[in-house]
């Protein structure tokens, strides 16, 4: 099967990190419970995978998969205090670290772990919400997140077959299943994720 992809870890070289990958994976286990870090790992895996399968960085996709929950836990002051410092859109204080660890939490890696690469940061702001423009390295990250092999819900291996044998279409059908979910559960959608399903789920 595709999604089988055999895939060994890369080597940094430097372009996205200053050091190797071996000191990340520190750097981020230190920040998360070890049940998170597993988590991390896993998506890196299938970020890997994913990458060798439409042609995206190795090296690249290893650093946006591992720092992409790196903020999850980080304290309610300290990403209120990074909206402020960074001068980000001030309605985000009324949602919470669901949604923060995100598009806050992009700027919290850019500063602490020193990884300044565009593409990379926006897959991590947009792994969450989606967005209505995203590069085949935020389609790979948004859908690793949701199809690693410790996922288990109905539909999981159908998404990640998905995944591998068209990209666009898995980010649309992540995007409704997700928003049918929280509509159906009576929680809060977050404005973006309105506009991702528009553009990537809504057929045209
Ligand atoms: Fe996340
Ligand atoms: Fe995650």
């Amino acid at each position: 099967m595709t999604q089988l992809n055999e895939v060994s870890l890369p080597t940094y070289r430097g372009r996205y990190y200053p050091r190797s990958r071996a000191d990340l994976v520190q750097r981020v286990a230190k920040q998360v419970s070890p049940k998170r870090f597993e988590h991390i790992l896993r998506v890196e895996e299938m970020a890997l995978r994913l990458a060798k399968q439409w042609g995206v960085d190795l090296e690249q996709a290893s650093v946006a998969a591992l720092t992409h929950d790196y903020a999850k836990e980080q304290s309610t002051q300290k990403f209120l205090d990074f909206i402020d410092a960074k001068q980000l859109d001030p309605n985000l204080k009324a949602w919470n670290s669901a949604i923060w660890h995100g598009i806050v939490g992009a700027e919290i890696v850019a500063d602490e772990l020193d990884i300044q690469n565009q593409p990379i940061l926006d897959a991590i702001r947009q792994h969450t919400t989606g967005a209505p423009y995203m590069t085949t390295l935020s389609q790979i990250l948004y859908m690793a997140d949701y199809v690693e092999m410790g996922r288990d819900f109905p539909g999981v291996d159908e998404a990640r077959a998905l995944a591998f044998e068209d990209l666009r279409a898995s980010v649309g059908w992540q995007t409704r299943h997700t928003l049918a979910f929280l509509v159906a559960n009576g929680k809060p959608v977050y404005p973006l994720t309105i506009l991702t399903y528009n553009e990537w789920s809504v057929e045209k």
